[in-house]
């Protein structure tokens, strides 16, 4: 039995969140503990969006929220960790419980909404944090910031963020937080893109450096609207796709008790429709412009169906509480050996 699923043992006779806190506490004081449950690292390096990634295979948002682990996730191997998402203030998420393991189905399913430090103190450890992958930081809005406002909000952190991210990811496909999916919807996607466009060039020019920006969006879309998300993004200048996000669906999980749970559902079911969204995606926008795929990748051969389906690089959250740090190693070998 690996160190790992020792303490997944224990891990899983706690509630979800109290297991995820007392995980990531240990890994924020003993970041060396990372690379001891790692094991190898595999280097296979990636150059896109004019980073250098050690390989292909990161850390999805939403982990980490607040940027307290980023060492022990650098350790462990990941080719980039992406923390947050963060919003301008602090605020305390919905009311607890929130996160629910479906444990048969190797699956979650959370609503937490967006709980976390604000900006302010993620930028604070980004900053001090010593690290050889990329850094992404994931933004996004406070929950009684009215949708109307919502643009303040992202360029509150996208200011805040710039100087310490080597990229910035727009979460607008949260499905936790009330309307921010109308983010998505074609006028108010176009008007929010133009905007921080515009905050991105003053930006890159304040600072000498241009970040790439991404956006990442739901799986719970029709084609047509993938399209559009597509024509715009590439329109607006925006360097790349995350998709997906967790889904409101519940696909061959009905019967389940657990599954009437509000909120956003991760791990292997949402994987078919993951891998649909990447490789229409990757047909709507052409074979160079950049594309990360996340949603149910729990092994080395889910890995390699992503990047087959399109994807250039992929992260992964639930896959890392089911199959543990050995994940991150087993995706980039997988990946490294086809390329
Ligand atoms: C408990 C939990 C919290 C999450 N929080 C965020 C978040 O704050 N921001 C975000 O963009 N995605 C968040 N996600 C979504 C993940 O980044 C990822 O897109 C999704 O879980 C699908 O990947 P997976 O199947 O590998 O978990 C969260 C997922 C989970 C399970």
């Amino acid at each position: 039995m690996s160190a790992y699923s020792l303490a997944r043992s224990a891990l899983f006779l706690m509630d979800a969140e109290r297991s995820h806190e007392l995980t990531l506490a240990m890994l924020s004081r003993y970041p060396q503990t990372g690379g001891l449950l790692a094991g190898a690292i595999v280097d296979d390096p990636v150059r896109l969006m004019g980073l250098d990634f050690r390989n292909r295979i990161g850390l999805a948002a939403g982990l980490d929220k607040n940027g307290e682990c980023i060492e022990a996730f650098d350790r462990m191997g990941f080719g980039f960790v992406e923390v947050g998402t963060v919003t301008p203030r602090p605020q305390p998420g919905n009311p607890r419980p929130r996160m629910f393991r479906l444990r048969s189905d190797q699956a979650l399913i959370n609503r937490l909404g967006f709980n976390n430090q604000g900006v302010d103190a993620l930028v604070t450890r980004a900053s001090r944090a010593r690290r050889r992958c990329v850094l992404g930081i994931n933004i996004g809005k406070n929950a009684d910031t009215p949708l109307e406002l919502a643009e303040y909000d992202y360029l509150a952190c996208l200011h805040k963020v710039y100087p310490v991210a080597d990229y910035i990811v727009v979460n607008i496909s949260s499905p936790n937080t009330a309307g921010l999916r109308q983010l998505q919807e074609a006028e108010r996607f176009d008007q929010l893109l133009v905007k921080l466009g515009e905050a991105r060039e003053t930006l890159a020019q304040r600072h000498g450096k241009r970040r790439p920006l991404l956006v990442k969006i739901a799986p719970d879309m029709e084609d047509q609207q993938l399209l559009e998300i597509a024509n715009a993004v590439r329109r607006h200048g925006i360097d790349g796709l995350i998709a997906t996000n967790t889904t409101i669906a519940r696909p061959g999980l009905e019967a389940l008790t657990v599954a009437a749970e509000k909120g956003g559902l991760s791990g292997a079911p949402l994987k078919p429709r993951a891998n649909q969204v990447i490789a229409s995606l990757r047909t709507s926008v052409g074979a160079d412009f950049p594309l990360i795929g996340v949603g149910g990748i729990l092994s080395g051969e889910d890995a390699l169906a992503r990047r087959q389906a399109g994807a250039d690089l992929l992260q992964i959250y639930t896959g890392l509480i089911y199959r543990g740090p050995g994940l991150v190693a087993e995706c980039a070998q997988a990946l490294a050996a086809h390329r």
